[in-house]
């Protein structure tokens, strides 16, 4: 590489020879930490502000960054700042613009502190306020299946095992499986803030700072719930990162199921529901073609999520402590992550509600399915056979209804009672897939009941 394509690095005065135009490529991060920058004021605000009220700098020299970090804030909101990648990333980049705006001052704001734990804190800053809004379009899409829940309380469907149909239950019920998911991923997301939320700030490069720094000041001031205890941890702890992707990765795998289902549901040959138009497109050679690529994406997504998560967790597996340049790296996973969640989150809010059900084929092939030859065999033992022996017998009378093309209340008692004695008149309100249903009356279960209660509380949980 010739001579002139190498330039000296600003913030070096060690260095004899500069770095390459391509080693400073490779280093910087500002081409994505950017994001960071609001952040960065932020941390920066509350740190200036600790060092003038401990008396480590002049409230003249605090004034000073303040107006000036004020003024970067604007800019950087208007669109109006110049990122540069001989600044290497975010943090060196606002440094300089404010030495450049305030001077002496400027140089100052940077004691008892180091890109380390200032990185560390920015990242969790960033982190948490997308953590909020995730639980937020949590909630919105949990709102969305309750409402589709509510319309189809006593639509009935057949549950499956194995993709076989087993027994019939309702789409509400069918639905609210998912919004138990999401409650699960919710909280998820909020154990995760909670743990994440103690304050780097402080450690410095490493070990801690020699002035006579406040750091539940700074924690106070940046609603942290506590200091982090160890600088060693706190500069070099990404598992905030990890725990954050590994609940969005979950969360992309409760969303992926639910797509592979509509995947399915909306397919000619199932005709369960249909996705609004607006969710789908169409084959450039198959003019009869509306393809589900909205819940498609989704479950491709998961994927590139999971993906983040093994990213992550290999970035840091062999890393000593304490900081290591390794952990630029955490970023675009991390933001890529948080980019996709939000998206997923929205698309699918608004999907569910463009969902039209067909509440035929749904009960039609429950009907096909012999879904209540189960129920068949719990009449068999309440009239006193052993669940194995009742299990035997209905085994035959599903034989026989699929070889007369009917479906198990359709068989005459007469035909009935030739597999059991026990069999009366009464067997019919058990055969029917509402009696079905109605049996299944016990918190969780599948009775019209019992999801109309889950609804319900569920409503109360959303307000
Ligand atoms: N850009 C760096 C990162 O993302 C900031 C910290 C740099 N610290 C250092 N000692 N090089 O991790």
């Amino acid at each position: 590489m010739a001579k002139n394509d190498t330039k000296k690095g600003n913030w070096s005065g060690r260095f004899n020879e500069p770095v390459t135009e391509l080693v400073k490529r490779f280093t910087a991060s500002i081409g994505f930490d950017h994001k960071l920058a609001l952040y960065d004021i932020d941390g920066s605000l509350a740190h200036a502000e600790m060092l003038a009220a401990q008396k480590i700098i002049t409230q003249k020299d605090l004034k000073a960054i303040q107006s000036g970090l004020k003024s970067i804030q604007k800019e950087i909101l208007a669109g109006n700042f110049k990122w540069s990648t001989d600044l290497e990333d975010v943090h060196s980049n606002i440094e300089k613009r404010l030495i450049d705006k305030v001077g002496d001052a400027g140089k100052k704001l940077h004691t008892g502190r180091s890109r380390n734990d200032q990185v560390a804190t920015d990242l969790k800053l960033w982190l948490r306020a997308v953590i909020d809004e995730i639980i937020q379009k949590i909630r919105l899409l949990q709102l969305s299946i309750v409402q589709l829940a509510d319309k189809h309380q006593k639509t009935i469907m057949p549950g499956f095992t194995h993709l076989q149909v087993a027994q019939p239950v309702t789409f509400g019920h069918h639905l609210m499986a998912y919004y138990e998911m999401l409650q699960r991923d919710l909280t998820r997301f909020e154990d995760a803030r909670k743990r994440m939320n103690h304050l780097p700030l402080g450690s410095a490069a490493l070990a801690g700072t020699g002035y006579p720094i406040d750091r539940y000041r700074v924690a106070k001031k940046l609603k942290f719930a506590d200091v982090c205890e160890n600088s060693l941890d706190a500069v070099s702890d990404r598992d905030f990162a990890i725990e954050f992707t590994f609940a969005g990765s979950l969360l992309m795998t409760h969303l992926s199921r639910f797509s592979e289902e509509l995947i399915i549901w909306s397919s000619a040959m199932i005709g369960f529901v249909e996705i609004a138009d607006r969710f789908c497109t169409g084959s450039s050679i198959m003019p009869q073609k509306k393809n589900p690529d909205v819940p498609e994406l989704v479950r491709g997504k998961t994927g590139r999520v999971t993906g983040h998560l093994m990213g992550l967790l290999m970035l840091m597996k062999a890393q000593p402590l304490a900081y290591n340049k390794d952990n630029q790296e955490d970023k675009e996973p991390l933001f890529d992550t948080a980019n996709t969640l939000l998206d997923v989150l929205t698309i699918y809010a608004d999907m569910l509600k463009g969902i039209t059900v067909n509440e035929k084929n749904m009960k039609e092939a429950a009907l096909k399915g012999y879904a209540t030859a189960t129920d068949l065999a719990d009449y068999l033992v309440s009239k006193g056979i052993a669940f194995k022996d009742a299990h035997e017998i209905v085994a035959k009378v599903v034989n026989a209804a699929i070889k007369k093309k009917c479906n198990l209340s359709e068989l005459k008692l007469d035909e009935l009672k030739k597999f059991s004695k026990v069999i009366s008149n009464d067997i019919y309100s058990h055969l029917t897939l509402e009696g079905s249903i109605k049996s299944k009356n016990h918190i969780g279960g599948t009775s019209f009941e019992q999801v109309k209660k889950s609804i319900n509380k569920a409503k109360q949980r959303l307000k």
